[in-house]
C-alpha cells in the first residue's frame, strides 16, 4: 500500500477527544473536557432552520453564503466595530467581506491556507486550542508559539510575540476571549501586537470565537485597527449553543475573503443552506437568550472561582469563554496522568493541560458551561485528586 501523506503522519486527535472517547464509556461520569454550551438552540433559530427545510432551502447556497446572510453579519459587525473605532459613524466593513465557513474550525484551517505556504511560519498561543497547531501542521506549515503566564492573566506580552518573529513568519495567531485560558486581550495589548505585524509586515488571524461570552470589560477586535492586515474568525457556535449547526464566518479585506470563498469551493462549497437562515434568524431575532446564557455562564465563573480559593487551588480569574485552568502540580503527577487517573477512580473528565502546551503542562482545563451541581461536586474530586484525600 503507498503510505499516507507525511504532513498528516504527524497529525494525533487531541489529548480532549482521548479523554472524550474515555469518559463515553464510563456511566454517571461528570464531564468538565469538552466546550459545549449546556444549554439546546435558543427556539426561535430552531424554528426558523425547520421553516427553511420545509421551505426546500435545502440546496447549494452560493460558496460565500447567502447574500441576506452575510448582509446581516456585516450590519452586526459594523455596529460593534463602530463602537470600538474612532469614526464612530462610518461603516468599516461591507458584506463582500463576510464569508461563512463550516464553524470556526472551517474558518481558521481555510484562512491559515490562504495566508501561508507550506514552511512559512504562523505563531501561535501556548497555551492555545490543540487545533491552533493541528491545522497548520495537517497543511505542512511550520509554527513558533508565544508563552502566556498566569500572572499575566495568561494575556500575551508583545515582546514575547515578536522574540518569536524570524524572515519566515508571516501571521500571528491571536485568541479573545482564549481558550483554554479564558482571558481577554485589553486593547491597549492589542494595539502593541498591530504595530508589531505593522513593523514586521504581518497578517494577524484573531480568533473570536467567543467574542459574546465575555463577564469583565469589553471585547476589542484588533480588526478596527488595520482591516487590511487582521483577518477575524467568528462563529454562532458559542454564542447560541449552535455547535452543531457548523456556521462560522470570516472578516477580512476583499482579497482574502474572495480567496476564502474559492477554498470554500473546493472544500465545502458552502456551509449547509438551511443552517445559514437560521443563523441569520439567531442575530436578528432577540437576543434575551444570549443574554441569559452568558449571565449563567457568568455566575458559574464565579462559583468555580470561589470553590477553588475554598479548596486552596485559585490562581486566577478567566474575564471571558467558559474555560479555566487549574494548577493540578501538587499531586505530583503531569497532566495527562493526572486526567487518566481522576477519570479512572473519581469518574471526572477534564482535559489534560499538555494538550495546549508546554505552558499548560502543570493544569487541567474545565469546561463551567455545566450544571452547578456537576462543578460542585467535580472540583471537590478535583481537589481530593490533588491533595491525596
Ligand atoms: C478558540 C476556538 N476557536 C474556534 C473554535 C471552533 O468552534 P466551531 O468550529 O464549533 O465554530 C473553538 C471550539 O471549541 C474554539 O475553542
Amino acid at each position: 500500500m503507498p503510505i499516507l501523506a507525511k504532513r498528516v503522519q504527524k497529525l494525533h486527535s487531541s489529548g480532549i477527544r482521548v479523554i472524550a472517547g474515555l469518559a463515553d464509556k464510563i456511566p454517571a461520569c461528570i464531564k468538565l473536557h469538552i466546550g459545549i454550551p449546556d444549554f439546546f438552540t435558543p427556539a426561535n433559530i430552531k424554528t426558523a432552520g425547520c421553516a427553511a427545510i420545509e421551505s426546500n432551502l435545502t440546496a447549494y447556497s452560493p460558496n460565500a453564503g447567502e447574500t441576506p446572510v452575510r448582509q446581516a453579519l456585516a450590519k452586526k459587525t459594523n455596529q460593534q466595530f463602530r463602537l470600538m473605532s474612532r469614526s464612530k459613524r462610518r461603516d468599516v466593513i461591507n458584506y463582500e467581506q463576510v464569508v461563512l465557513t463550516a464553524g470556526g474550525m472551517g474558518a481558521l484551517s481555510t484562512c491559515i491556507n490562504a495566508l501561508l505556504d507550506p514552511g512559512d511560519e504562523i505563531i501561535l498561543p501556548n497555551p492555545g486550542w490543540p487545533n491552533f497547531f493541528m491545522i497548520p501542521l495537517a497543511q505542512g506549515v511550520k509554527f513558533k508559539f508565544y508563552p502566556l503566564f498566569v500572572k499575566n492573566n495568561f494575556v500575551p506580552r508583545p515582546a514575547d510575540i515578536e522574540s518569536q518573529i524570524t524572515a519566515k513568519t508571516k501571521v500571528i495567531l491571536l485568541n479573545t476571549p482564549a481558550n483554554p485560558t479564558g482571558a481577554v486581550i485589553p486593547r491597549v495589548v492589542l494595539e502593541a501586537i498591530v504595530k508589531i505585524a505593522k513593523r514586521h509586515d504581518l497578517w494577524i488571524i484573531c480568533d473570536e470565537c467567543y467574542e459574546a461570552i465575555i463577564f469583565e470589560g469589553q471585547h476589542f477586535s484588533p480588526f478596527v485597527l488595520d482591516p487590511k492586515r487582521v483577518v477575524v474568525v467568528r462563529s454562532f457556535s458559542k454564542t447560541y449553543a449552535m455547535t452543531g449547526w457548523r456556521v462560522g464566518y470570516t472578516i477580512s479585506n476583499l482579497e482574502v475573503a474572495n480567496k476564502i470563498r474559492e477554498l470554500n469551493e473546493c472544500q465545502i462549497a458552502c456551509v449547509p443552506t438551511f443552517c445559514q437562515w437560521a443563523a441569520k434568524a439567531a442575530l436578528e431575532g432577540p437576543q434575551t437568550s444570549v443574554r441569559q446564557m452568558v449571565n449563567s455562564y457568568k455566575k458559574r465563573r464565579d462559583l468555580v472561582v470561589q470553590l477553588l480559593k475554598q479548596y486552596g487551588l485559585y490562581q486566577y480569574t478567566p474575564a471571558g469563554a467558559f474555560y479555566i485552568l487549574i494548577d493540578i502540580s501538587k499531586s505530583g503527577l503531569d497532566s495527562e496522568t493526572f486526567a487518566l487517573k481522576l477519570l479512572r477512580d473519581r469518574q471526572v473528565a477534564v482535559a489534560p493541560g499538555a494538550t495546549f502546551g508546554s505552558q499548560a503542562k502543570k493544569y487541567v482545563r474545565i469546561c463551567f458551561a455545566v450544571k452547578e451541581k456537576d462543578l460542585r461536586e467535580g472540583i471537590r474530586r478535583i481537589a481530593a485528586q490533588v491533595f491525596g484525600k
